[in-house]
């Protein structure tokens, strides 16, 4: 006989298989051929870097389909320029699917931003956010200029992370060669707000590297001083 506790875990897990049958269903009620279709070839226009975050369902939040949204989430949507994981999907993102939108998209109140900036140590992932770190040391100047709550600091610095982000996007060897090709491609800096679901464009979008370089300019000047 199995432990009680972990009969407990198998009948959660069938719940979950429960739930994705009915949702199979659900998509083949709608259109009898829909995994056929999408077994055979993914296009979308859109690759979204997001955070880890369980509650910030990428597809879900903007309204699409499986197949319309290329993914990529790691712990506080950092990108960072020698991670191959993040590399590798936007340049299969750019090069082979041809995305016409990076999003990055960032959400207010991140655990991880937080622990960056209260300095709390959560593990090995502390490792991983130095570079939220290191984006709170580049900017010493506008952070000292803020209020002092922890949660609106909190959330200027998602806002600041993801324009930092989207920075680091446009500067990766990947962006820059499809942009000297003539590729279209543009890349945005979103945030959500858990509180309300509602998705604001942080004004940091761009089409080309010099685009890139004045509209993060202006972005960061739109941050609290
Ligand atoms: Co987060």
């Amino acid at each position: 006989m199995l432990p009680i506790a972990i009969l407990r875990d198998m009948s959660s897990l069938a719940e979950l298989f429960s739930n994705n049958k009915s949702w199979a269903q659900n998509l083949i009620t709608r259109d009898s051929a829909f995994f056929e279709k999408l077994s055979v070839q993914q296009h979308p226009e859109y690759l979204w870097i997001g955070c880890a975050d369980s509650r910030v369902p990428a597809e879900e939040l903007v309204g699409l389909a499986p197949g319309e949204l290329f993914v990529h989430r790691n712990v506080a949507n950092v990108v960072v320029h020698t991670d191959f994981n993040c590399l590798s999907v936007i340049q299969f993102a750019v090069d082979v699917l041809k995305v016409k939108h990076i999003i990055v998209c960032g959400h207010y109140g991140c655990g991880g931003i937080m622990a960056t900036l209260r300095e709390e140590r959560v593990g090995l992932a502390d490792n991983w956010l130095r570079h939220v770190d290191d984006v709170i040391q580049k900017h010493q100047n506008l952070l000292a200029r803020w209020d002092h709550d922890d949660a609106s600091r909190c959330n200027h610095l998602c806002e600041l992370n993801v324009i930092e982000q989207v920075s680091n996007v446009c500067k990766t060897t990947v962006v820059r060669d499809a942009w000297e090709r003539g590729q279209e491609l543009i890349v945005h800096g979103w945030i959500y707000g858990m509180k309300d679901g509602l998705v604001r464009d942080l004004h940091t979008s761009a089409s080309s590297l010099e685009e890139a370089r004045a509209n993060y300019l202006k972005a960061i000047s739109t941050l609290p001083e």
